[in-house]
């Protein structure tokens, strides 16, 4: 995590820094900071926001027409002014994203030479070592490398010097950075969406290298040393909106997901061929957060329609798995960003053990949309809210299309039942917007207040709806802060049933079927106990628990054909809408959550 810009381009920098920062900050808001030189040095940076450094600049202008700058996700250190970025040290200016493993053993090594530092952060040892090695004579590029060469861990640097006004140096291992130029200006950047409008070509940074960034020109090292041709793309153009305002961006982003869902299955119609799931063998979807749940929602459909054996499993647990990942038929990744860091590190470990790799990405320019070996992409646009919404809609838009496409390809769905079913998708859409217009108000704020005030709560439900209950405490936690144990309905008699009091709601999520029979006793035996019901669903699902106390959240009519998709989805959209407004009652921004980021770039 941690977004990263550089330019110097010959004009006034601070602007283009503020700027390049305000579409990096999905990485990290935790603090931010930049610095320009004009002769000396200037450093502005504070514990807060892109917008607080952009205040405190009009308060305390910086000028110089080259400059680094950095929006912070914590990983050493408390968001504080001082462990922001940049950290200074002897006219070398550094600003990191990746965690530095040995930075204890550097800085005990560099204090015996003399060296004090004003941090316990991992990069403020990146300008004291730079300077270690250009005080024993090493030229500017070659003490980065020396020093970057010290480094265990992951980084992505940007570096400016003192005595080097014309030159940005830029370096990165495991973290991504991109670099890029135009006829009077050279950039940096954590993301190359955030170059447009700046440079058409970007070029990403291999493992390991470095890249002397000038006006007009960028020239680019491998990790031997050796000059390395660049190889140039084209800047994505700019998707990120500004928006001001405690939950502008999720709710924007809710009343879009109709159409990310319609533009998603338009793009999964472009597709030709077989998926490789049908192939028979264990399929394993890996991903974190939100994407996980859409995984392990997806994970039902592909096991119902298609009969493929399905595990869903967290990234970063898998990764002690190598045995369960070698036995894998084939391995799914599902990441909005493309860059989570755990899931990535899976995509690479499969690819190493041999098992073919698939990869449901929204960012079509991230990383793990280049390493998978198949990209089956959300067309979900741009997400600026930290808490998924329309990518999870888009993620489960792609597997309940995939699910449909693997069954006929294994003859579980004959050909005319699969068109009619692929056609019956297309209502999505539509029916998501009648989700979102027609929900009732008073139910809504009524389930509101009730959690808003509650201290702790339980999201409850069974099959599918046990993934979706993981969903709403997920968002719940969060957004709201407030505390959400999911719990799949049956297993509340084995213990969670002991939190049960008055004035602890429990969210139950209600989709008819088999387990509904099953869900109603599990209800009941909450209501029994003085809790607080707040029942979504279908209709038909709340009418078998008319007879239990209740808030009742029910969804618009939907068509057989399409409910087995449609349900999950809507439902996950009414969940993802109450925790919104339960952050926003509880006056908290649900775009900007404390501690957390959108990007998680770090293992
Ligand atoms: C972060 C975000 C979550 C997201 C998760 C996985 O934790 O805050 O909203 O679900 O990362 O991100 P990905 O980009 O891989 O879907």
């Amino acid at each position: 995590m941690c977004g990263i810009f550089g330019t110097i381009n010959g004009s006034d920098a601070a602007p283009v820094l503020l700027d390049g920062l305000g579409r990096l900050d999905y990485r990290g808001y935790d603090s931010a900071g930049l610095a320009v030189l004009d002769k000396t040095i200037a450093v502005r940076k504070l514990g807060g926001s892109v917008d607080a450094l952009a205040s405190l600049i009009r308060v305390r202008p910086a000028e110089g027409r080259v400059g680094i700058a950095h929006t912070r996700w914590a990983t050493h250190g408390a968001a504080t002014s001082e462990n922001a970025h940049p950290h200074v040290f002897d006219g070398i200016a550094v600003v990191h994203n990746g965690v530095i493993e040995n930075h204890d053993a550097i800085r005990t090594r560099l204090q015996q030479d003399g060296h004090e530092f004003q941090t316990s952060t991992d990069s403020e040892v990146l300008p004291h070592l730079i300077s270690h090695h250009r005080r024993r004579g090493q030229s500017a590029v070659v003490a980065v490398q020396s020093a970057l060469g010290e480094v265990h861990g992951s980084y992505a640097v940007a570096v400016l010097m003192e005595d080097i006004p014309d030159l940005l140096i830029a370096g990165r291992r495991g973290s991504p950075l991109v670099v890029g130029h135009d006829e009077d200006g050279g950039y940096i950047a954590s993301d190359p969406a955030a170059l447009a409008g700046y440079c058409a070509q970007y070029a990403a940074l291999g493992e390991g290298a470095l890249a002397l960034v000038a006006r007009g020109a960028v020239l680019v090292m491998d990790q031997t040393g050796a000059a390395e041709t660049p190889r140039w793309q084209q800047v994505p153009s700019l998707t990120t909106v500004r928006r001001t305002g405690a939950g502008a961006h999720m709710a924007a982003e809710l009343a879009e997901i109709p159409a990310a869902v319609a533009a998603t299955l338009a793009a999964a119609d472009r597709r030709v061929g077989r998926t490789g799931l049908e192939a028979g063998g264990t399929v394993l979807l890996t991903a974190c957060g939100s994407s996980r749940h859409a995984a392990a929602i997806g994970a039902h459909w592909l096991e119902h329609w298609a009969g493929v054996p399905t595990r869903v499993e967290i990234a970063s647990e898998l990764l002690h798995r190598p045995t369960l990942l070698a036995e894998a038929a084939h391995l799914v990744a599902l990441s909005q960003s493309g860059e989570t860091a755990d899931t990535l590190a899976v995509v690479r470990m499969a690819a190493a053990a041999s098992v073919p790799t698939a990869a449901i990405v929204n960012v079509a320019h991230s990383q793990m949309a280049r390493e998978a070996g198949t990209v089956w992409p959300t067309l979900a646009g741009a997400e600026q809210a930290v808490a998924a919404t329309k990518s999870f809609a888009s993620q489960l838009a792609v597997l309940a299309r995939l699910s449909l496409d693997v069954a006929e390809a294994r003859g579980t769905l004959s050909p005319v039942e699969a068109v009619f079913r692929r056609r019956a998708l297309e209502r999505l859409p539509s029916w998501l917007g009648q989700v979102l217009d027609g929900v009732d108000h008073d139910a809504l704020s009524e389930a509101v207040k009730v959690l808003a005030r509650a201290r702790t709560a339980l999201a409850i439900g069974r099959d599918i709806g046990a993934e979706i209950a993981a969903e709403a405490a997920l968002k719940l936690a969060e957004l709201a802060y407030l505390p959400t144990l999911a719990v799949p309905a049956g297993e509340l008699k084995h213990g969670p049933i002991a939190l049960l009091e008055p004035g602890v709601p429990v969210i139950a999520i209600l989709i008819h079927g088999p387990t509904l029979a099953k869900q109603v006793v599990s209800l009941e035996e909450v209501a029994a106990r003085g809790a607080g019901l707040i029942l979504i669903g279908d209709d038909a699902a709340l009418t078998a628990t008319h007879g239990i106390a209740a808030l009742r959240l029910p969804l618009p009519p939907v068509a057989d054909a399409v409910a087995w998709a449609a349900l999950p989805l809507g439902v996950g959209v009414i969940v993802q809408r109450l925790a919104m407004m339960t952050a926003l009652a509880r006056g908290l921004n649900p775009d900007r959550p404390r501690n957390l980021a959108k990007s998680v770039t770090v293992e």
